[in-house]
């Protein structure tokens, strides 16, 4: 019989149809890189909250913002999705999308999940740096855990508007704005919702050149349930459109919800992985999870914004296998397989792709070709001991995921 219970930093948890966590994403919980000295991790997170640091001082001229890098990444359902007021049925909440515990609790999707909480306990300006768990597809940039810092500002009328008593926040809200759209918010004067914008994508370029120089940005319009209007900084790089970051306006039911009744807020959530990888040259995400020394000590420094270009300790050569198999009739999807690869294949396997796919004519049964590439960081791989692992996972789909091996 399986077991019971699981157990996480010491709690047991009762399992059900929901748990799908395993034990292979559990051993990264307490890692903490972003807590870890000259981790490459550590120094972005560091000259983020520089950033805040100077770019903004109470009246006593101490920083306005306060840090948190130590809240739990066990959070319930409600942390995660119903305080920002996700829908009931929107696709984050997905079992293939999360690492769920059990039906109430979840390793956080996002450091936003914290945001409600600490309104509540009466914050008005703060950053929350952590890491985050989400199941994806596997390539060179992808993996299941990584890190991102999110940030609060509530501004009151006065705050706001110093020079002008007769600006107002709020106004009657008429129900004429769409859900998600770039509207404002009914409720929000247009003053008020302007001003904000214009606050908040001005702190966000001076970071984007903070932290890569004199760069060409530009903003795209999205959409997030917690924020309303939102937007995407995308920042040139190498070549390229990097998407670094999301924004918007908090929606306000969220703020009344953990009672706070005077204020306006704006918040972004920006994954530290990406900026690193583009800052350093980091080429391949599983790098940073390395105890190598190798890696590690490239980023001892005392200046956390000097200029580090990584070099690589060396290029192993990669071995490609495919597997194909037939899917079950029941239900199949591919973030299980990744999922089952990173188990039995850990840090060797570099890529996982999806290179075919197709219905048989006749039975009707849906075939998949997945092509696993893989590398080790620090050795040259034998093809034996590729083929034991690709075996391994062969046996692992067939009896765990019901496929029928081709
Ligand atoms: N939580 C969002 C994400 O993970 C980022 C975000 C945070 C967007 C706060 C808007 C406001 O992509």
């Amino acid at each position: 019989a399986l077991p019971k219970d699981v157990t996480i930093l010491n709690t047991p948890y009762t399992k059900d149809d929901y748990t799908n966590v395993t034990s292979r994403i559990v051993s990264h919980i307490e890692r903490n890189l972003h807590l870890q000295q000259n981790h490459p991790l550590n120094l972005v997170q560091l000259r983020i909250v520089d950033y805040f640091y100077k770019s903004f001082l109470n009246a006593r001229r101490n920083p306005l913002f306060s840090v948190h890098r130590s809240l739990s990444p066990i959070v319930t359902v409600n942390q995660n999705f119903d305080s920002l007021l996700i829908p009931k049925d929107h696709v984050s909440r997905s079992k293939s999308d999360c690492y769920y515990i059990n039906r109430d609790y979840l390793l956080r999707a996002h450091m936003t999940a914290h945001q409600a909480e600490l309104l509540l306990g009466g914050l008005n300006n703060f950053l929350i740096v952590g890491d985050v768990y989400r199941r994806d597809e596997i390539d060179r940039t992808h993996y299941p855990v990584f890190h991102q810092l999110d940030a609060v500002r509530l501004k009151t009328r006065d705050e706001l508007f110093p020079n002008d008593s007769s600006l107002q926040l709020f106004e009657a809200g008429n129900n004429t704005d769409s859900f998600g759209g770039q509207e404002k918010q009914a409720c929000h004067t247009l003053e008020a919702a302007k001003l904000m914008e214009h606050e908040l994508k001005a702190t966000l370029e001076g970071l984007g050149k903070h932290l890569f120089g004199d760069v060409e940005y530009r903003w795209v319009d999205t959409v997030f349930p917690f924020t309303q209007p939102s937007w995407e900084l995308e920042v040139f790089y190498n070549g390229g459109w990097l998407e670094v970051l999301g924004c918007g306006i908090m929606r306000q039911p969220i703020l009344t919800n953990s009672g706070v009744k005077d204020r306006i807020g704006w918040a972004f959530g920006i994954g530290l992985e990406r900026i690193a990888m583009c800052l350093y040259k980091i080429p391949d995400i599983r790098l940073f999870w390395s105890k190598d020394s190798g890696f590690l000590n490239q980023f001892k420094t005392d200046d956390i914004s000097k200029s580090i270009t990584y070099k690589e300790i060396s290029q192993f050569p990669q071995c490609i296998n495919d597997l194909s198999f037939w899917l079950p009739d029941d239900e199949f999807s591919s973030n299980d397989f990744y999922d089952l690869v990173r188990n039995e294949g850990g840090d060797l396997v570099e890529q996982v792709q999806l290179i075919d796919s197709f219905t048989h004519p006749k039975s009707k049964k849906m075939s998949h070709c997945y092509r696993i590439t893989y590398r080790h960081m620090e050795k040259t791989l034998t093809q034996s001991e590729v083929n034991a692992v690709h075996q391994k996972i062969a046996d692992a789909a067939t009896s765990k995921l019901f496929v029928t091996i081709r």
